[in-house]
This record gives structure tokens, sequence and C-alpha cells, in this order.
């Protein structure tokens, strides 16, 4: 019962140490080297994805780190439930968790997934909303330290939209000890709140997390680039306005990578966008570990399906 279970609706409800221990277990899961326990964390156990926008990534992996775990699920798409017609996400979420034991929902609104998780019964596992994109930042730690070997000491640099993905990383970053800096025009800044968090946060772990509008001065000396589409899911009749505001100060090109640490490398939480926020020959560059990043997310969702339901 909910009382006893845990939602994954944001890293902000996770302390630095539960987070590091979720890495950790990615990386188990990516090596093999996962107990018996862990490797069928699932057994007999349905969950249903419950998706308002479209997912190529998020989907498939929850999907196959579901079965790998021994579970199965279920895949709605909201406007093929009675969500499309009114029924209310309390009823909705009550009615589901009679059904299933976890439910991965990628919603516009966060709200929504906090008044799902607040009517459910089982974990209601954030795949996505309008403010955080906690799942993807998981396994992006794990992709950082696999090639820096520590997140602790290290630099970041997010430069672009002030999006969920950003939104994210500043609670990731600051919880870990990573000196976060986000370059992003006036206007598309992260959220108020969130940095505020984050500041708190990093504070904490005896880093930084700042914001510039200047991209040279944030990717300066950093070990990672970040960066993520101008155009979210949502906010696609603001495309010319943004693409306006970005570009073309805000694209990550070769000319950034000059002034960060010798061995910088690229992430994107991806889909890409190859000529508006990154050149290609950026993101299919010798630096860029986008492709790994992506894969690594089977691991980050076997280690929060396990950990939430083993
Ligand atoms: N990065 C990510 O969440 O991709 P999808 O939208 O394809 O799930
Ligand atoms: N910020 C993007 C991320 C896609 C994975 C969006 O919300 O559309």
């Amino acid at each position: 019962m909910k009382a006893m279970s845990r939602d994954f609706l944001t890293l902000q409800d996770y302390s630095p140490a539960e987070i590091l221990d979720l890495v950790k277990l990615s990386s188990k899961f990516k090596k093999g080297d996962v107990g018996s326990s862990a490797r069928r964390a699932l057994e007999g156990k349905h969950l249903s994805l419950l998706f308002q926008k479209p997912s190529t990534r998020t989907r498939v992996s929850f999907e196959v780190a579901i079965k790998r775990l021994g579970g199965t699920c279920t895949f709605l798409s909201t406007g093929e439930t009675q969500i499309s017609r009114g029924e209310t996400v309390a009823d909705t979420a009550r009615v589901l968790s009679r059904y299933v034991d976890a439910i991965v929902a990628r919603v516009y609104r966060h709200s929504f997934l906090v008044e799902m998780a607040k009517y459910s019964d089982v974990p209601v596992v954030n795949a996505l909303s309008d403010l955080y994109h906690p799942a993807q930042i998981l396994s992006d730690l794990l992709t950082i330290s696999e090639a820096k070997g520590r997140l602790k000491g290290l630099k970041l640099a997010y430069v672009g939209d002030g999006n969920n993905v950003c939104n994210s990383l500043l609670v990731g970053c600051s919880k870990t000890g990573i000196d976060i800096s986000v370059a992003c025009p006036k206007g598309y800044d992260p959220d108020r709140n969130v940095l505020k968090r984050s500041r708190f946060y990093a504070s904490a772990s005896q880093c930084s997390a700042t914001v510039t509008r200047d991209p040279v001065e944030a990717c300066r000396d950093v070990d990672v680039i970040y960066t993520d589409t101008f155009v979210s899911m949502g906010a696609e009749k603001e495309r010319a306005r943004r693409l306006r505001a970005f570009l073309p100060k805000y694209r990550v090109t070769p000319k950034l990578f000059d002034v960060a640490a010798g061995d910088a490398i690229f992430l994107h939480c991806l889909p890409a966008h190859r000529g508006e926020e990154v050149t290609s020959d950026v993101i299919d560059g010798p630096r860029s570990l986008v492709w790994t990043q992506a894969e690594n997310r089977l691991y980050g969702q076997e280690a929060i399906l396990a950990s939430l339901l083993g």
C-alpha cells in the first residue's frame, strides 16, 4: 500500500546517498553484477505505462527493463483512456492501482503526477513532466561517472533552454557535488524554485549552481557540455520565437569545446535537432557519448524499478 511505497517524481525527494546508490545499482545492472533477487525484482508484477506525449527511449527502455526484471506491462496513451473524456486523474489513479504494481507516467503538467501519486496506492514514476525528467538524469549520472571515474568535483555546463532536463540536472548535479553552470537567454531560465533549492543542495555538497547568459563563460574548463532541444514537447507553437531567442548564440559548436577541459565530453538526452541546439560535428564527433547515454537509460530504469518494487 502507498503508506509503505515510494514514488520517483523528482530527485529532490532523494538524498545524495540515495541518488548515488541508484547510480551504483544502475552500473551493477549494466555489468550484470546483481543478485538474483534484484534481477527478478518484478517477478509476478504488472506495471502501467501512461503516456500523454511521444517517446522512443523512455518508453522502450522502461518496457525492456520491466521485462528483464521478470515483470509485464500495459502501455496506455492517455488519448485512449477515459482521461481524454474527462475522467479525473484521482479516479484514474485509484482504479489503476487496483490492477497494477506501479504507474510510469509521461505528462504535460507535473501537478498531474503529484495528483496521481496522491491517489495511487502504488509507486508513481515520472517518465518526464514539464518540470522534471529525473529518470534521464539518473542515467546521465551513470554515463558521467563511467566516463570520468567520479562525480564529485566535476564541472558541467548546460547550454540552452532552462527546461525539464535542465531542472533535473540542476538537482542531480547539486546533490552529487558537480558544479553546474546553465547558459540560457533571458526568459528561458530554469525554474526559480528548483534553482533556489539546487543552490541550497550545492552548498551542502560544496559545489555551485549558477546561471549566465554567456555560453563561453559557462563552458570554461568544464568536463561535460550538455544540451537539449530549444522546443520541448508542448512548446511547438513557440518554435519560431524560440529559435530567434536561442540562435545562433546557444548552439553547441566545437568553439565551446575550445574553452572546456581538453577531455570534455558532450551529452544530449535526445532526440537531437542537428543544426539547432548542436552542430553535427559535435554530436557525431569523438567527444559525444550520446549513444552510450541513451543505452544507459535501460540500466537506470532497472535500478529505479528494482529499488521501488524489489
Ligand atoms: N530522452 C528521452 O526521454 O527520450 P524519449 O522522448 O525518446 O523518451
Ligand atoms: N525537454 C524535452 C526532453 C525530451 C526528452 C521535452 O520535454 O520535450
